[in-house]
């Protein structure tokens, strides 16, 4: 009996240990979006709603080293760019939610934000058997959402344990949801629901799945028109290296095809293709703005990796923001917002010749520029350490990307082969690289952890004009 009572007592002094730690803030972010203390990982829930745009993510407040039983924590804004924190949106208290609150939408109908999500129960407490149920909200300021009292809304009996991450959007009056689901373990896939009142679904049909070699289950779906096509993003699980694609533990990848909403049939039309090339970008969710603009963003990090910032009070944050559109050969093209002008404080750098530009709080607008592909090397550099860099290098002569961010595993690289100019935008700040090639047709997104200042380092061909502008804190930070 004492001894049971003695191990409790050194559990809570444990857990007030950790959630009263200090956030040390070389790691974090000033304009990316990461929680105050503990784990983040997908962003949940965008969305526009009473003039404030809404982030939810999946979030553990008592632990920056494990995602825990998660909580839908939550931000706000009024521009896309500047971030303020609100308490935390849902909690596991249901019993068909209890091991998690897991990842879902937000929509906006009959003057209240509606979100979707994924209702989590762990078996016989062994976190592989599971149950997964959707389930319903609503929030009539945005703020204080009440859970639907007639939860769970989809059982999917034939679909469990892996059946999860519900996406919903309306077209000609009739709601549409895609669920992501494994078949026996082994076929990734999206399911396509129905509904007219947004509480009574009806299954529709397979919109997507593996051939086999696309992994054994399909994370984070979501659908959406773009152009004069549907793009069915997703987050497959299982899929094998293959030369440079597919290095992460987990991948984001599409298809762009024609949807015949009558009969339901996504006719695909492209090869699937990863989102972003670098080290660190998971779990996307989309939005369409008012200005008729389709905004992604994703969580900046990956499952299996562990970094040092969970050893300092939080863990994970978002990717900058960007706009989709489709080229003519139908890839996605991602571009930061235009929103990220509002950031840029000074220009720190402009010229032509090979310098070393400083950055004055971790944080830089990097551009580079030239009528003709040449080589170059571009060096995102910890001050402290010349050894902790990210060195991106182009080599015009083969056409191929490299990023380099040191250790085990660090080089991502891809083919790049501008038919005219070479342009590239990198985002740096704090514990993060982003990289934005041509008009967004190729990207980057990785972590890395400098422990000094960051300095930006380039040696390039003197045909290159670079600049380099200082960007302002937006988001919140743990002082
Ligand atoms: C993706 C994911 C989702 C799930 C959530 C749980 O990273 O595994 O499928 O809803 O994270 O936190």
């Amino acid at each position: 009996m004492i001894k049971i009572k003695e191990i409790c007592k050194l559990l809570l002094l444990l857990l007030c240990y950790e959630s009263e730690a200090h956030v040390e803030t070389r790691y974090y972010p000033r304009y990316h979006i990461a929680p105050l203390f503990g784990w983040m990982n997908d962003p949940n829930g965008f969305s526009f709603f009473k003039c404030v745009y809404h982030l939810f993510f999946q979030y553990n407040p008592y632990s920056s080293k494990s995602p825990g039983i998660t909580n839908w924590g939550h931000v706000v804004s009024k521009n896309l760019v500047d971030w303020s924190h609100e308490p935390i949106a849902m909690k596991p208290d249901e019993y068909y939610d209890k091991d998690g609150v897991f990842s879902g939408c937000a929509i906006v109908e009959n003057g209240e934000l509606v979100i979707f999500y994924t209702g989590n129960v762990n078996l016989e407490n062994n976190s592989y058997m599971h149950r997964e149920v959707q389930a319903l909200a609503y929030s009539k300021n945005g703020i204080n959402i009440t859970k639907y009292a007639n939860n769970p809304i989809i059982k999917g009996n034939h679909f469990q344990p892996n059946f999860r991450d519900p996406k919903v959007w309306k077209e000609d009056y009739i709601y549409y949801m895609v669920l992501g689901n494994s078949l026996n373990d082994t076929f990734g896939r999206v399911l396509l629901y129905q509904s007219r009142n947004l509480i009574n679904w009806e299954y529709q049909t397979v919109l997507a799945q593996s051939n086999g070699t696309l992994g054994y289950m399909w994370e984070c779906p979501d659908f959406f028109k773009l152009g004069n096509y549907y793009v069915l993003l997703f987050s497959p699980q299982g899929i094998k290296p293959q030369g440079d694609k597919y290095r992460n533990l987990y991948q984001v990848g599409y298809f762009v095809g024609e949807f015949d909403k009558e009969t339901k049939y996504f006719n695909i039309l492209t090869e699937f293709r990863e989102v972003n090339r670098g080290h660190d970008f998971y779990a996307t969710q989309t939005m369409l703005d008012k200005s008729g603009r389709r905004l992604m963003v994703a969580w900046n990090d990956m499952w299996g990796q562990s970094y040092p910032e969970s050893n300092e009070g939080f863990k994970g944050e978002l990717t900058f923001i960007t706009e989709l559109s489709l080229s003519s050969d139908l890839r996605l093209i991602q571009k930061p917002i235009r929103e990220l002008r509002k950031l840029i404080v000074k220009k720190l750098f402009s010229g032509k010749c090979s310098a070393d530009v400083l950055l004055p709080d971790k944080t830089g607008k990097a551009i580079i520029r030239a009528s003709n592909a040449k080589d170059f090397t571009l060096y995102v550099q910890d001050a402290s350490n010349n050894s902790n860099k990210v060195t991106v290098q182009y080599n015009s002569k083969i056409g191929y990307v490299t990023l380099n961010r040191g250790g085990e595993d660090g080089i991502r690289g891809a083919e790049y082969k501008p038919s005219t100019d070479l342009c590239l935008v990198m985002l740096v700040d704090a514990s993060s690289v982003e990289l934005f090639f041509g008009k967004g047709e190729l990207t980057f997104a990785s972590r890395f952890f400098p422990n000094g200042d960051i300095i930006i380092r380039q040696e390039i061909h003197e045909a290159y004009n670079f600049t380099v502008y200082m960007i302002r804190r937006s988001v919140p930070f743990p002082e």
